[in-house]
């Protein structure tokens, strides 16, 4: 009998800096803890962003750094004793939103670089800091490091989907096709998945125009693009039509650059969910819709 596992991971990653990843990881998690989800979000970023923008407080030598070293010196017999990640965990109040979700703080990993490097099976690491606690939640969202930082193949190991951002624009749709095909080459080399283009979802994001058509256009080139390349590639779109981006009602095809959305807006004013403007509140029920549909459609597990 298939195994009936309910748990999943996504990671939003992103070719260039700047794209989303930290803002969507977080507004993505207050959604799904909203919808009663059991929701913890894994800062990854050595920047430490998200924890900046959901942690009051963070306790010193309690953050992903200092875990990964206990585990690093427990692997190599320097300790016998390891902490419970759990210790570690910060509950995060939704803004404007009655739900909590998890944070585990980021910390600077760089510093541990050379060490992990010389452990073996490195890539697992991650894996098996969070093997403890993982049967906690419904939905573990990793911010993921900048892919070219050299412990990106961590979050590859430890995520069966992600969340590609992206903004408008040719150089940009050829960075993030590049990405894609180092994910894909680890995905194939580790796990022999046949098909790793079905456990990623690319989302536009920043989009500046304010013309449907150029819109729709990006979108179709965007989609064009990366499909030709990797047929079964999804890149969010719903069809389900509403004002998203002023007076005429079409498709959401990605989010619009607004100064009324964001992670700094979030602080300000809450959850996009509970946004006075109709049209940020139906993009990102856009959104979740399609991201939900995607990960229902693609898990490589049963889904209830
Ligand atoms: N659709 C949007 N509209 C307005 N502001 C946005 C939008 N998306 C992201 N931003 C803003 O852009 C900035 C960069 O976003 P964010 O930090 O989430 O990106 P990132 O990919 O995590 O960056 P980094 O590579 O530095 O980790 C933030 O100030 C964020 O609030
Ligand atoms: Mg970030």
């Amino acid at each position: 009998m298939a195994k009936n596992i309910i748990m999943h991971t996504l990671s939003f990653i992103s070719a260039s800096g700047g794209v989303g990843k930290t803002t969507f990881a977080i507004l993505t998690a207050g959604a799904l803890a909203a919808r009663g989800k059991r929701v913890l979000l894994i800062d990854l970023d050595s920047s430490a962003t998200a924890t900046l923008w959901t942690v009051k407080n963070v306790e010193e030598n309690c953050d992903i750094k200092t875990l990964m070293k206990e585990l690093l010196d427990y692997r190599l017999g320097r300790t016998r004793n390891i902490r419970d990640v759990k210790q570690c965990l910060h509950k995060h109040k939704v803004r404007g939103l009655d739900a909590v979700f998890y944070i585990l703080p980021g910390g600077n990993l760089n510093d541990l670089t050379m060490e992990i490097f010389s452990t073996p099976k490195w890539e697992i690491l991650l894996d098996e800091l969070i093997a403890p606690i993982k049967e906690d939640f419904d939905y573990i969202i990793v911010d993921s490091p900048n892919w070219l930082y050299p412990h990106f193949p961590m979050v590859v190991m430890f995520t069966p989907f992600y969340i590609a951002l992206t903004r408008p624009g040719g150089p940009e749709r050829e960075k993030t096709a590049l990405l894609l095909d180092r994910i894909f080459a680890m995905l194939k080399r580790h796990f022999s998945i046949p098909e790793p283009e079905k456990y990623v979802a690319v989302l536009l994001n920043q989009i500046r125009t304010t013309k449907v058509a150029d819109i729709e256009r990006e979108w179709n080139t965007l989609y064009k693009t990366l499909a030709e390349r990797y047929p079964g590639i999804t890149v969010i779109r719903n069809d389900k039509a509403d004002y998203y981006y002023g007076e005429v009602q079409t498709p959401f095809y990605g989010f619009k650059l607004r100064n009324d959305l964001g992670a700094e807006e979030y602080q300000k004013s809450g959850h996009p969910l509970k946004s006075n403007n109709k049209a940020i509140k139906a993009q990102f029920t856009a959104y979740m819709e399609s991201l939900t549909e995607f990960i229902k459609a693609n898990a490589p597990y049963q889904v209830e």
